[in-house]
């Protein structure tokens, strides 16, 4: 089955070609460059960028797997979570194509997308599993039970992985997004340079909290200030807080996965590009016997590769299509 998949959640424009469980395209383009200006994604300028790129993409997308438009046996698009406005570009212009070639469409929870990815290219071997899902707008906690069967356990009551990674780096004057800049300058810095708090690490729940941690490093930042002249003393800080925030995500993680008694622990989103966290997880699942299946870092931030073979996954399950008169869901919550 060849799809035309798009995602446009978020600050990616994004069109693949898949076919067979394959990626035959899978065309990004990233808005970061225009919302760094303003600290953040603006969602009116998201959806102008959308609405600019979404054509030459797909086109690009077409034209590198060399399929053309009446080789598409079934369309694909982001349904929701995401930005409204950002949203209705790529689902209604799948929704078009779809009814132009008479073919079935299907709308993608982005979050299940992201929480298969790990898989991609080794569905032949799934296994149940505990998996994390970090992004700049997501934390979550999920138990894969079967192939498209799961129950989230539980989430961030707060900001997101990713979000504190972002808020703590401007706190430290980074650039947006700040996460893959702290990444870097960790890799040079001491870890235990400073204590920051560990939120909900000892609590029974799967949940997670970022909040205080950020208001921590506020705090510390704010009796310090000299600190930041010291480019050394910036790569310890920027380590110690990427060590706050990864301990947190792996030590919960693994408790979850222990507790569920499944063998397999996968980590998927934006932030499980962070070199500290994929090592980290290595490393503790590697000495609990666990196996470890990381999403591909290309696979980790937003993508409309993923949506497709998820898509392609629920086509062939028997999942029935979407109408073609349904609408976004931007407050999609998986369950
Ligand atoms: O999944 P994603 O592309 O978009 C959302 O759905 O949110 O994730 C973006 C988030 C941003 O917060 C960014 O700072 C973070 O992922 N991120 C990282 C790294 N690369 C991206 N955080 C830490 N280390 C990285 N290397
Ligand atoms: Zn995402």
């Amino acid at each position: 089955m060849t799809l035309l998949a798009l995602e446009s959640s978020c600050d990616e424009t994004s069109a693949a070609l898949v076919r067979d469980g394959k990626i035959l395209s899978n065309v990004v383009s990233s808005q970061i460059k225009l919302h760094a200006e303003y600290g953040g994604v603006v969602p009116e300028l998201a959806a102008r960028e959308h609405l600019k790129n979404l054509l030459p993409v797909a086109r690009a997308a077409l034209a590198e797997a060399k399929i053309s438009a009446p080789e598409i046996d079934a369309v694909a698009a982001t349904q929701g979570p995401g930005l409204a406005i950002a949203l209705l570009i790529g689902f209604k212009a799948a929704q078009a194509v779809a009814f132009a070639l008479e073919k079935p469409f299907l709308g993608i929870n982005h979050h299940e997308a992201h929480l298969y990815s790990p898989w991609i290219g080794a569905f032949g071997r799934f296994q149940p599993n505990v998996s994390l899902i970090v992004s700049g707008g997501h934390t979550m906690l999920v138990l894969v039970e079967s192939e498209l069967k799961h129950r989230v356990l539980g989430g961030t009551i707060d900001d997101a992985a990713g979000e504190c990674f972002d808020k703590t780096g401007k706190l430290i004057g980074l650039a947006y997004p700040a996460g893959p800049v702290i990444d870097q300058l960790a890799e040079q810095g001491n870890p235990n340079a400073f204590a920051f708090p560990r939120p909900l690490l000892h609590d029974a729940n799967d949940d997670f909290s970022f909040s205080g941690l950020k208001t921590s490093v506020r705090y510390f930042i704010r009796d310090h200030p000299a600190l930041l002249d010291d480019s050394q003393k910036v790569r310890d800080l920027c380590a110690s807080i990427q060590a706050a925030i990864i301990e947190v995500l792996v030590k919960k993680t693994v408790r979850a996965a222990k507790r569920e008694g499944v063998q397999c622990v996968t980590a998927s989103g934006g932030v499980t590009c962070n070199s500290g966290l994929r090592k980290e997880l290595e490393r503790v699942c590697r000495q609990h016997g666990l196996v470890l299946r990381l999403a591909e870092k290309n696979l980790c931030t937003d993508n409309a590769a993923m949506i497709g073979l998820l898509a392609e996954r629920k086509l062939l399950a028997g999942f029935p299509p979407t109408a073609l008169a349904e609408e976004i869901q931007p407050g999609w919550a998986l369950a």
